[in-house]
């Protein structure tokens, strides 16, 4: 059986999800964080050791201003009322992407929450915020001395020496990676969903990592 250490999200969809139902693209960012909290319960169930939620882009600041605010509030709001739970759940927080350009609450709100979960074993989640892919690489290569290797290089990466994910998951029927871990998805099953991302559940996802075992990963042998 395929090992599973790792599945990425690129959870899209909140806001088409939130015009459906006659509301707004704001309020599908809101039922958006139901899904990430059912998502990170149903993984610590199934004992996955690291998921990966692509929470906003470096090309997400093309957005109206108002949509931006609303999901730093979000992620602030997240992390000041549902910290005791993170924690009781032993969840780790990491935080992968180019935080330094965001603002001083966030970052404090951010770092806070890394220092009191850093202990944390039961899973970590990595929370991409300000991620881009390509500034991630070129960050790593500005690091590196001249000659390196892969090994090393990988260590200069916003996820360190994790293991790569093992499955990536896209919601909201889009078929592209959007600048989200061009390097570390080399080698990973893509799953390409047509739900909107408040709508996934865990059964979606239960039904995933079993066509994931079944997948034969040749790695380039045969
Ligand atoms: C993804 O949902 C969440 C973020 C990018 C923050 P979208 O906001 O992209 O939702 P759609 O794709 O417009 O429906
Ligand atoms: C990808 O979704 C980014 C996140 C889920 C945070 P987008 O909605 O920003 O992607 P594009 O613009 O449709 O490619
Ligand atoms: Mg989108």
């Amino acid at each position: 059986m395929n090992q599973l250490n790792h599945i990425a999200f690129i959870m899209d969809g909140n806001g088409r999800w939130g015009m459906k139902k006659k509301k707004s693209r704001n309020f599908g960012h809101l039922k958006g964080v139901d899904t990430v909290k059912k998502i990170v319960s149903y993984a610590i169930k199934l004992k996955i050791p690291i998921v990966t939620f692509y929470v906003f882009s470096s090309e997400n600041w093309r957005r109206p201003k108002k949509e931006i605010s609303f999901l730093f509030k979000l992620i602030k709001r997240y992390f000041t009322d549902e910290i005791e739970r993170v924690i009781s759940q032993g969840i780790k927080i990491n935080i992968i992407g180019d935080i330094k350009k965001l603002s001083s609450d966030i970052k404090k709100t951010l770092n806070e929450t890394i220092e009191l979960t850093k202990k944390n074993k039961s899973i970590t989640v990595n929370l991409a915020i300000n991620y881009g892919s390509k500034n991630e690489i070129l960050n790593a290569i500005n690091n590196t001395k001249k000659k390196t290797t892969l090994k090393n290089f990988e260590k200069k990466l916003y996820t360190n020496n994790m293991p790569d994910p093992d499955i990536l998951i896209r919601t909201g029927g889009q078929k592209r990676l959007s600048n989200f871990m061009l390097w570390q998805l080399a080698y990973s099953e893509l799953f390409f969903v047509k739900k909107l991302w408040p709508d996934f559940k865990s059964s979606d996802l239960r039904n995933i990592i079993e066509k994931y075992y079944k997948r034969k990963r040749n790695f380039g042998a045969i």
